[in-house]
């Protein structure tokens, strides 16, 4: 295996490594610490540097809002205005706009706060049009890996459901308008049943909605699950470089998931609408959805489960799911997307540093790393844009432009 990887290394190092989906210009307007940051870039990858507190994270932040979603910090968006412009009397908005290049061309894609009245809400703009946050998936996709990341998926089974749904979004970029229209139709049914008199067609149409989105979430989830078992198994026998990070298993169970195998999705919808009349008047009985469904995350080789491995064992297991994840993008969909990987390599021993730089150096989309140092990236096997987030605050006046000649 090591002279596979040796071989690999050396491959890759005599081609120039390429990314065919990379963002080319980014700025970031009162963007938390940043008040004005431009970073104009070519198509390789990057490493931001820096010590604490520079603004690392806030970069990749920003990158994740190009996507529908509270980004990776699960932010609200009052929080992402830079500090000193909520007690200012200028304008109080923050902004993103990256120039984002992919095989179809190159687009335009502004992200920030709108008010209306005393709504506050996020837009986007593609190509300067107003573009509904969940079509900005067909356009680009983002995973990423921070070190909250884990905490979060540990902490409860509905963070394991959002971490499902978010990779899920990548093959069908509907799937977080579904989960977040099932939510508000719950919540709009529990209204109607505290009132004395509940509008029983009413109650008849949201009930049948919510049958209909329970069984396509479902469904798009165990969708997403099966193509990475599929990749995981192919892999597996083909002896891939990836056997570094554990082969990962992932299985939701849940009555539904259960009915679904045994009956066609019509009759399951149809037990799902009964339960939810039966449930009326009996606040006790919880209804079958896709928020009950259990998800469990595991390694295929010792079948350790996610929630009892090692805090090391856990970052391998997550950067195994988003690296398959990104091939299963590359490799089925022609989509690769941009990976985030916030103050992961300090964290990694040897081994799985030079299994995670051979991989990102593979994959066809920018990958954005972060650290307090450039040191280990020494090893980086093919070119990668070193950005030293300090020298560009004090010396370049908020604008860096890519100074190392073309790749
Ligand atoms: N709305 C805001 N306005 C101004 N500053 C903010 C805002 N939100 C966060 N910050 C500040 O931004 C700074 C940079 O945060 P960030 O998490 O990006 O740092 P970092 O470079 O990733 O640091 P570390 O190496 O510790 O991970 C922090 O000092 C934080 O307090
Ligand atoms: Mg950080």
């Amino acid at each position: 295996m090591n002279n596979n990887i040796l071989s690999f290394k050396e491959n890759i190092c005599k081609i120039k490594d390429l990314k065919s989906f990379y963002i080319k210009k980014i700025s970031l307007k009162n963007f938390r610490n940043h008040k004005s940051l431009n970073l104009n870039l070519k198509n390789s990858s990057i490493l931001i540097y820096g010590g604490n507190g520079s603004g690392k994270t806030n970069i990749l932040e920003a990158i994740s809002l190009l996507n529908q979603g509270k980004g990776l910090r699960k932010a609200n968006i009052e929080n992402f205005l830079n500090q000193e412009k909520i007690h200012s009397n200028e304008n109080k908005t923050w902004g993103v706009n990256v120039d984002f290049v992919g095989p179809n061309g190159q687009f335009n894609i502004g992200t920030g706060l709108k008010k209306n009245g005393l709504n506050k809400s996020r837009i986007a703009k593609v190509n300067s049009d107003y573009t509904p946050l969940s079509s900005l998936g067909e356009i680009l996709n983002i995973s990423w890996i921070t070190p909250q990341l884990c905490i979060l998926i540990l902490s409860s089974m509905s963070e394991k459901r959002r971490f499902i749904d978010r990779l899920t979004m990548s093959i069908d970029s509907s799937h977080l308008n579904r989960v977040y229209k099932y939510n508000k139709l719950f919540r709009q049914r529990n209204k109607i049943l505290m009132q004395p008199n509940s509008d029983k067609t009413w109650l008849d149409t949201i009930e049948t909605q919510i049958s209909e989105l329970s069984i396509s979430i479902i469904a798009r989830r165990l969708d997403l699950l099966e193509e990475l078992e599929n990749l995981y198994n192919f892999e597996l026998k083909n002896n891939h470089l990836t056997e570094h990070f554990p082969s990962v298993g992932i299985i939701i169970n849940g009555k539904i998931e259960k009915l679904l195998q045994e009956k066609p999705a019509i009759e399951v919808e149809d037990y799902i609408k009964s339960e939810l009349k039966k449930s009326r008047s009996d606040y006790e009985l919880s209804v079958s959805g896709p928020n009950n469904s259990i998800i469990e995350i595991f390694n295929r080789i010792d079948n350790k489960n996610f929630d009892t491995s090692s805090t090391g064992e856990q970052k391998l297991i997550l950067i195994s799911i988003i690296l398959s994840h990104a091939r299963l993008l590359n490799d089925k969909f022609d989509m690769a997307p941009i990976l985030l990987l916030d103050d992961i390599i300090e964290h990694l021993d040897n081994k799985h540093r030079t299994a995670l730089f051979l991989e990102v150096s593979k994959h066809k989309a920018q990958s954005w790393f972060t650290s307090t140092s450039m040191d280990a990236f020494s090893e980086y096997p093919s070119f990668i844009e070193k950005i030293n987030l300090q020298e560009i605050k004090e010396n370049f006046d908020g604008n860096y432009h890519y100074r190392y000649g073309d790749i």
